[in-house]
């Protein structure tokens, strides 16, 4: 018998790997522009830094973590416990009392296999640390909103505070009250839920559990004034960068850690593994670890999801094709074809051109291969004659446009 990858462990093949650098190098990019340095963190660590900083009671802890020498080692499920073990321990912030680190990394979960959801994946994981300020958190936001739009992904931002130590426990017992009418109706997750964490309830993903709690009581009305002026400024803060977020009092994250600000990068693309991306402030966190009071907020994105997504574009891309290759041939009728395939992009067409000053014959390919349905031939001749040559990729049929109103002309002709 062949031996094979263990299940939900995934090999990255050639063709695959050029999709992972380019997220790779896209990230570190935009990481260094941020002013964010690297650590690079042991994948094995004691069990009980898990149980301490995600918590003994979430899914993570109980059920999904790879432990092993009598269960006293285990390999990371996540990223940021690791990170302020690591910064705990080297006094990082004494050198320096605001840390930006990011890291990038496979973790490990035994969960049910699916399409973007795998035991062994990897995280690009960004962490401020000694940072209160809500600027610290939209910046953080703006930078997974840069990192997506550089990637070409429409993904969109959702955004929560769950509160702090001094108001989150009047909203739980206010919480748990109106649970106690619907108890029955929960699921068994969330039967026992209302006993470890009733705010999980809210962001149970099963049918009935989400129309007992549609209109649970909210936690921003719960908000002490601190949590309230900071959700505010945060939000200030993303408008400012003009970065389109939604509210969602529902989102709880399944990560014990987290007060205020809690945030997830969701896709309609990948079915059930909505989040691309997830994170929040966890002030106090630090401290609990053994390290001085600092606050401290941090996100991850999922690789394989990012990948997926990419992946997915791609074969929509090919399906779809393009509706005009303009193919510019020299210098100034390059300049041309630049203005022009914008003006028709703004139209709404789909438009691709050559930078790279390529023969006719290899754009030609080019359009080939994109699936363009029309090719706008344009070179100095057609300049100085005012008429360019649009050429039907199906029936090889070519005609003269004037050049003067070619955007119109075309837009007629491609919708005809
Ligand atoms: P998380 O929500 O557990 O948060 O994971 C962050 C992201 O990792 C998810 O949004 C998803 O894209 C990806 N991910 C998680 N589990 C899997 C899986 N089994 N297969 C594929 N991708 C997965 C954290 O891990 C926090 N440490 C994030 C954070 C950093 N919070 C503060 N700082």
């Amino acid at each position: 018998m062949n031996i094979k990858a263990l299940n939900g462990f995934k090999d990255i093949l050639p063709g695959e790997v050029e999709l992972w650098q380019r997220v790779e190098s896209v990230a570190r990019d935009i990481f260094a522009r941020f002013n964010f340095s690297e650590i690079r963190l042991p994948i094995l660590e004691h069990t009980d830094l898990f149980a301490r900083a995600i918590g003994e009671c979430t899914d993570i802890v109980e059920k999904e973590m790879y432990s092993f020498v009598d269960k006293q080692i285990t390999m990371r499920p996540e990223a940021t416990a690791s990170l302020l073990r690591a910064v705990i321990e080297h006094g990082l912030l004494v050198q320096k009392p605001v840390q930006r680190l990011f890291t990038i990394g496979p973790m490990f979960r035994h969960e049910r296999p699916q399409k973007g959801r795998l035991r062994q994946f990897h995280q690009l994981d960004v962490e401020v640390l000694g940072s209160a300020s809500p600027l610290a958190d939209a910046e953080l936001m703006a930078l997974g909103a840069s990192l997506l739009v550089e990637l070409g992904l429409a993904v969109s931002l959702e955004l929560n505070s769950l509160g702090c130590p001094a108001c989150r426990p009047a909203f739980r017992a206010n919480l748990l009250n109106f649970l106690r009418d619907r108890h029955a109706a929960l699921c068994n997750d969330c039967k026992r839920r209302c006993t470890t964490n009733p705010l999980r309830v809210l962001d149970c993903k099963n049918p009935d559990c989400r129309a007992q709690v549609a209109d649970a009581p909210s936690l921003h009305t719960h908000l002490c004034d601190d949590c309230a002026s900071h959700f505010h400024a945060v939000q200030e803060g993303l408008k400012q960068l003009e970065i389109p977020y939604r509210l969602n009092k529902f989102m709880v994250r399944g990560l014990d850690y987290y007060c205020r600000t809690t945030f997830e990068f969701i896709t309609g693309d990948l079915g059930a593994q909505a989040a691309v991306g997830a994170g929040g402030r966890y002030d106090g966190l630090i401290e609990q670890l053994g390290g001085p009071p600092a606050p401290g907020i941090g996100f991850a994105l999922g690789m394989e999801r990012l990948v997926l997504l990419l992946q997915q574009q791609a074969a929509k891309a090919v399906g779809a094709g393009l509706d005009l290759f303009v193919a510019g041939i020299g210098e100034h009728p390059c300049r041309h074809a630049f203005a022009l395939t914008h003006a028709l992009r703004q139209g709404g067409m789909r438009v691709a051109m050559d930078h790279e000053g390529r023969s006719l014959k290899s754009q030609m390919k080019q359009a080939g291969k994109a699936g363009a349905a029309f090719v706008l031939i344009l070179g100095d001749q057609e300049l100085a004659s005012g008429q360019a040559l649009l050429r039907n990729m199906n029936t090889q049929e070519q005609q003269e446009i004037a050049l003067p109103d070619a955007a119109a002309t075309i837009r007629a002709i491609i919708r005809s």
